[in-house]
């Protein structure tokens, strides 16, 4: 056990003894580093220009994630490398290839947004180790970015400037900051006490539970991106348990019918095999904030809050996934639709959600998810709708709808999931029977223009979902939304 957050810093030791767990990484950069070269911009998670480069250690040396500063506690700096703009150029002042390709290709002009970017294209170039990355992969890199006076065209061209790889301290010391991070941390648990904090990480379930058993009010956090605000207003002596690194909770496992994802599991890191199982879901995923978010972002942390709006869940509702818990005691399983309609089924004092078990679809089984947002990056949705239904001899059966962003709740809609059982796609839906599904759905949303736009919504994209089985040859792609 040690008393102690220890890491690197731009490849230099640290161990803090005496912050308080709801520092942000930002703030703890800017304040005690007097590191000022990461930007504060909107403080929410919302513009990517305090983003930095997280680095935890895997099999192979380093693997580098972009976070956003604002909304990670200095906590979860456990154990990894932390590199900041101020950490890219060399020792004799040579920028570092990232730094250059923005340079030679123009793509900054008032620099608010740049050490951001810059941040983000190195991780890039790191995942790609030196490959050349497609424009996809770099929009998807840049898509937490916000640049409101270059314009992203120059960024592009400098992604593509520093396809080479060259030169870069870190990949070419790999090995040895990994070592050298080994040797600095040491202990995988660690407890940290100050007057008006108890904080708790470890990469051990057995040593979570204990924590829980003689605290079951802690406070649990994975990712952080949705919880590190109102952790800021704690009152009295709070306890706080990290779970992000447990390796229990970190491990994605595939059976004949299942795939069970663990609920520390970064979002990022599911996609690779949801592309291969359920592709509707992997390309919501690609939807969900933007890349700093999605690297934090877990299925826990969407589950164990209290509102169940995350993007995710009216997909896994339909899919029939299971969410299983953990307690020092006890280990139960619940449907993720009981979860959501019985609170007191939810996570309770002391339990820690441990793994989501999502059924495999068969061949006649159909799902599909639909987001709806103001922007396709970094907008929460105005709709995100879910369906899945079983269709034998052309007719629909088993039929399962749910949608968020009618009521500030995920919903499955009963009414709609009737009308079109028994119903084969191509002949579609009745006038009247769309007519009265508009109606059914006004006890679910109060009335305002959004509210309205939202249910009409809910209509359209059932249509789509009909048109979509009817003419399966003819996929209509979700980003064209
Ligand atoms: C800029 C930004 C954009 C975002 N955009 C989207 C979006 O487009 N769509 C979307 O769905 N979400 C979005 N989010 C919200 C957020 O990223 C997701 O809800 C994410 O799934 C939260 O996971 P986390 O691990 O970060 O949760 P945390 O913040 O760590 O935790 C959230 C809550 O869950 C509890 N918790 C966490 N893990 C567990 C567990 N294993 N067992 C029990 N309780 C647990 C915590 O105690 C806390 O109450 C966005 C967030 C940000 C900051
Ligand atoms: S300051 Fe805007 S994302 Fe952190
Ligand atoms: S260079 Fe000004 S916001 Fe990007």
């Amino acid at each position: 056990m040690d008393g102690a957050i220890r890491f690197l810093l731009n490849g230099v030791p640290r161990a803090l003894t005496t912050v308080a767990p709801n520092t942000s990484v930002l703030s703890y950069l800017r304040e005690t580093e007097l590191l000022c070269g990461t930007k504060d911009g909107c403080s929410t998670g919302g513009c990517g220009a305090c983003t930095v480069a997280l680095a935890e250690l895997s099999e192979d040396g380093l693997h580098y994630r972009s976070v956003n500063a604002c909304n990670l506690p200095v906590t979860e700096l456990h154990g990894k490398l932390l590199v900041t703009i101020e950490g890219l150029a060399g020792k004799d002042g040579r920028l570092h290839p990232v730094q250059a390709a923005i340079l030679r290709q123009h793509g900054t002009q008032c620099g608010y947004c740049t050490p951001g970017v810059a941040m983000s294209l190195f991780c890039l170039n790191h995942r790609k180790r030196g490959n050349e990355a497609d424009d996809a992969e770099v929009i998807r890199s840049l898509s937490g970015n916000i640049c409101r006076c270059t314009g992203y065209r120059p960024l592009l061209a400098a992604a593509r400037d520093i396809a080479d790889g060259s030169e870069d301290w870190y990949l070419e010391n790999e090995h040895r900051l990994a070592e050298q991070l080994r040797d600095h941390v040491g202990a995988t648990r660690i407890v940290l006490e100050t007057e008006d904090w108890r904080f708790v990480a470890s990469r051990s379930l057995t040593d979570v539970l204990d924590e829980l058993k003689s605290n079951p009010e802690a406070t649990l956090i994975c990712g952080g991106t949705a919880s590190s605000q109102s952790r800021a207003r704690t009152n009295g002596r709070a306890t706080v348990v990290s779970i992000a690194d447990v390796a229990e909770l970190r491990k994605v496992e595939t059976a004949v019918d299942t795939i069970e994802i663990g609920a520390a599991v970064p979002y990022e890191d599911m996609l690779p095999v949801f592309d291969r199982t359920h592709p509707d879901l992997a390309a919501l995923i690609r939807r969900l904030g933007c890349q700093q978010t999605r690297n934090r972002g877990t299925l826990g942390g969407a589950i164990g809050q209290k509102r169940l709006t995350g993007d995710v869940i009216a997909g896994l509702l339909v899919l029939g996934a299971d969410v299983v818990l953990r307690s020092p005691d006890d280990e139960r399983s619940v449907s993720l639709d009981t979860y959501n309609d019985e609170p007191d089924l939810r996570c309770r004092t002391g339990e820690v959600i441990t793994r989501i078990k999502i059924p495999l679809c068969g061949p006649d089984e159909v799902f599909r998810t639909y987001k709806v947002s103001i922007r396709r990056d970094l907008a929460l949705p105005v709709l995100t709708s879910a369906y899945y239904a079983r269709v034998r001899d052309g007719r629909i059966q088993d039929a399962r709808i749910a949608y968020s962003g009618l009521n500030g709740q995920t919903v499955r809609l009963k009414a709609f999931e009737q009308a079109v059982s028994g119903l084969s796609p191509s002949v579609g839906l009745a006038t009247d029977t769309l007519d009265d599904l508009a109606k059914s759905i006004h006890e679910y949303a109060v009335d305002d223009e959004s509210s309205a736009y939202a249910r009409s919504l809910a209509v359209n994209l059932l249509k789509r979902f009909l048109a979509e089985i009817a003419h399966a040859d003819q996929p209509v792609q979700v980003a064209a939304l």
